[in-house]
């Protein structure tokens, strides 16, 4: 059976909408929020107020762009978390409008399975490659730092998470304190292009099982600038592209360390990454290098599904679709991983 999916995403601040025809994509837009870049990070209430403003012409787009209309589409599915609640908010009433309007179906999804399922879709012009189940995903965004077991599209176990900050977190407040403009992550990758990833040490993180720590890390980052500045205060500037190449090395090292040894306890050869960390140069050169170490298929996602975007939520939504998952009109957001049913 032909199943046509517009998916809607508003978790955080990009808000966007996409159609997915089965497994195949018909459009994708994101509408990025500017307003946020001036305080250095997302404020909740400004999300909130732009993707209201956003979320009509960007469906709207997306079903043109896909050349259809409502009277199309089988399913809307629609982020309910984990993120912030009012952007979800959004998101989840826009959905129970239009669900009432048109008399379609509505699937939940969450946010993080969004990103790994996004190994899924193909273009119309082109087939993706797609990982066979069980695979790892390594799943990093700016709130998550997770290895995650895929057994089937419905079927996730978290094998290792951060017990503080996420790798996105990591980057982003590493290049505040270095009076880089949000989000940080982007504009290390590229600085760190220049630099010697080797030119500083910064702290590893001892932790026990697959989890994942970067606190240490960004203290430890922290005090060598501290320190640093008080004898030069130009060495940040002098230094910057050493800086953003050093962390990031060392933030690679700590995310391959813990997936390596997850794969190989788990005889998994199978690898995928996913989430706004996910674009990271370094982080790409490094899976595709431990690829070719450790004997792995190494799936990298597509750019345009790294950071969040529509598609992967309908992705998700085709799998629970077809397996008869429906959300009722008296769903809401919740903003924890914790909170959701699945
Ligand atoms: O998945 P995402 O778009 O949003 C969340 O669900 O959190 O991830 C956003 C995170 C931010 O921390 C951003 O700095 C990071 O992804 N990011 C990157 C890169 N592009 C985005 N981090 C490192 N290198 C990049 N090229
Ligand atoms: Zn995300």
């Amino acid at each position: 059976m032909d199943i046509t999916i517009l998916g809607i995403e508003s978790s955080c601040d990009d808000t966007s909408a996409a159609v997915l025809h089965n497994n195949i994509l018909l459009s994708n837009c994101i509408a990025s929020q500017a307003v946020h870049i001036k305080y250095g990070g997302v404020i909740p209430e400004l999300a909130s107020r732009a993707h209201q403003q956003n979320i009509i012409p960007v469906v709207d787009t997306a079903l043109k762009e896909a050349g259809k209309t409502l009277d199309d589409i089988d399913a809307i599915a629609f982020t309910r978390g984990p993120g912030l609640v009012g952007s979800l908010l959004v998101g989840v009433s826009f959905t129970k409008g239009l669900s009432i309007a048109g008399n379609i179906p509505m699937v939940e999804v969450n946010h993080l399975q969004g990103h790994i399922l996004s190994h899924f879709i193909d273009l119309p012009d082109r087939k993706l490659p797609h990982p066979d189940f069980p695979f790892l995903c390594l799943l990093v965004s700016g709130g998550h730092t997770q290895i995650v077991k895929v057994s089937s599209p419905l079927e996730f176990e978290i094998v290792g998470t951060t017990i503080d900050d996420a790798a996105g977190e990591a980057f982003d407040k590493c290049a505040k304190v270095m009076g880089l403009p949000y989000p940080g992550g982007p504009v290390i990758d590229k600085l760190a292009q220049e630099g010697n990833p080797k030119a500083f040490n910064f702290a590893h993180p001892h932790v026990d099982g697959y989890d994942y720590s970067f606190s240490g890390l960004k203290t430890s980052f922290l005090y060598t600038l501290r320190d640093a500045v008080k004898e030069d205060p130009d060495f940040v500037e002098k230094n910057k592209a050493d800086l953003c190449a050093s962390l990031q090395h060392t933030i690679v090292e700590i995310l391959i360390k813990n997936l390596r040894r997850a794969a190989k306890d788990l005889g998994i050869r199978d690898i995928a990454t996913g989430g706004g960390v996910s674009a990271n140069s370094g982080l790409r050169n490094g899976l595709v290098e431990a690829g070719k170490k450790y004997g792995w298929r190494v799936f990298l996602p597509e750019f345009k599904f790294t950071t969040d975007n529509a598609a992967m939520i309908a992705m998700a939504g085709y799998f629970r679709y077809r397996n008869g998952e429906f959300s009722s009109l008296d769903v809401s957001p919740v903003a924890r991983l914790e909170e959701m049913q699945h």
